[in-house]
């Protein structure tokens, strides 16, 4: 018995599956259901941006949000797509003080004029996982799919033409309970609101950063919150950002522990591409080991890499030890970091402990970066089969499965 048991946990341990696939897909007794939603267009539509002004992301809205509201004693109400509005809170509302949770995925626009939302799935998976660990509501994630499928749908035509635009979609679930005390909230509300956005990087040019890495700051740690997507973890972030502005970089390389362990850069994910210490070219990325976000940009990644089986592809633990003796040794190519807003950004120079560390991936093409932006691309705009990953286009939403 005590055997088998064993035997369960090994097999659990050493198969490859997916964190993202954790989760019961199915989790509450109560859920709301997208084929209940009710859809008021709005009478006042805005204009849309201009599209030949530069958009800055995240101050544009589109004319619709998604909203439901959920209490203890009823479970979910019903869906609603109505016209984007200020929401109105109680001061004590504990989505003010302690508990909010956020998403952030994108949704481009094809050259057939369809609009697809980049493996939203992955995102539902993350979101469920910090809704539970803020012990917010459950909720169904395909059911909450289909809802911002069809806000998307609603507001379509706020994606940019621009090939390099797209929507970027944000759903978030804060807890509405007019109280102070910190506890379980008996109320809570979900909605999603859309900002169109701009390409990140113009024309085919990708703009390095620099980055400060000083281990005095610390993102997250080993038992707390790092891997959810919680508010709780991005405001005290803003202080480190204008130290590094302060200090001449762009983003902050988040250090953690003793032996300084490079974790994840601002708000994107790290990746290396290097020739190893034992001789071998690799791709390497922190290991999910509870303080880096699982980011979907990162998962795609790991994919698309594992797929072309040109080089090694590993999660491990990296120090800047290993990097200082790999820049020395002339053995680092690339080193970018990961994340919806940008897809990939190359890294160029490194502050650490007052030395300032050019980083060669610029002189190195940068050949893997504009590999994996023309390929995230192609998925994005064409929903090609068989590259590895899936996009998604609004048909399909429903009816697809995550990939295993
Ligand atoms: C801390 C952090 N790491 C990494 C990422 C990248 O995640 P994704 O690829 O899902 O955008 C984000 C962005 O959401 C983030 O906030």
């Amino acid at each position: 018995m005590a055997a088998a048991a064993l035997g369960q946990i090994w097999a659990r341990k050493l198969l490859p599956v997916s964190w993202l696939l954790c989760g019961p897909r199915r989790y509450a007794s109560s859920n709301f259901k997208a084929a209940d939603l009710q859809l008021e267009i709005t009478r006042e539509p805005h204009e849309k941006p201009d599209p030949s002004k530069p958009l800055a992301f995240g101050k544009n809205f589109t004319d619709h949000m998604l909203m439901v509201e959920w209490t203890e004693k009823k479970g979910w109400g019903q869906p609603r797509i109505q016209p984007f509005q200020n929401l109105m809170l109680h001061p004590a509302c504990s989505g003010l003080h302690y508990s909010l949770l956020f998403e952030g995925m994108k949704a481009f626009k094809g050259s057939d004029q369809q609009v697809r939302l980049f493996r939203p799935w992955l995102n539902m998976d993350r979101m469920l996982r910090s809704a539970l660990r803020l012990c917010l509501p459950s909720f169904d994630k395909v059911e909450l799919l289909e809802c911002i499928r069809r806000l998307v749908e609603v507001d379509k035509d706020w994606v940019p033409d621009d090939t390099n635009a797209s929507l970027y979609v944000r759903p978030v679930i804060i807890g509405n309970e007019p109280s102070l005390g910190v506890a379980r909230s008996s109320q809570a509300l979900l909605f999603v609101i859309l900002c169109p956005v701009g390409p990140y990087f113009p024309g085919d040019a990708v703009d390095p950063v620099s980055l400060l890495a000083d281990p005095t700051f610390i993102r997250a740690w080993v038992g707390g919150v790092g891997d959810y997507k919680v508010g709780g973890n991005y405001g005290p972030t803003v202080l480190v950002q204008e130290e590094a502005k302060k200090r001449g970089c762009e983003q902050v390389l988040w250090l953690y522990g003793p032996d300084h362990q490079l974790t994840e850069v601002g708000t994107m994910n790290i990746f290396i591409y290097w020739t190893y210490e034992d001789g071998v070219l690799e791709l390497v990325t922190p290991s999910l080991d509870g303080i880096i976000l699982p980011g979907v940009v990162r998962q795609s990644l790991l994919d698309l890499a594992r797929t072309w089986g040109e080089f090694r592809v590993v999660e491990r633990k990296i120090t800047m030890k290993e990097l200082l003796r790999a820049l020395d040794e002339g053995r680092v190519r690339e080193v970018f970091g990961s994340g919806t807003a940008c897809q990939v950004c190359p890294v160029h120079r490194i502050v650490y402990q007052g030395k300032h560390l050019h980083i060669p991936t610029m002189e190195n093409g940068p050949e893997l970066i504009h590999r994996f932006l023309k390929e995230l691309r192609a998925i994005q705009v064409r929903c090609p089969p068989g590259n590895g990953l899936d996009g998604c286009s609004p048909g399909k939403v429903t009816s697809r499965e995550p990939p295993s």
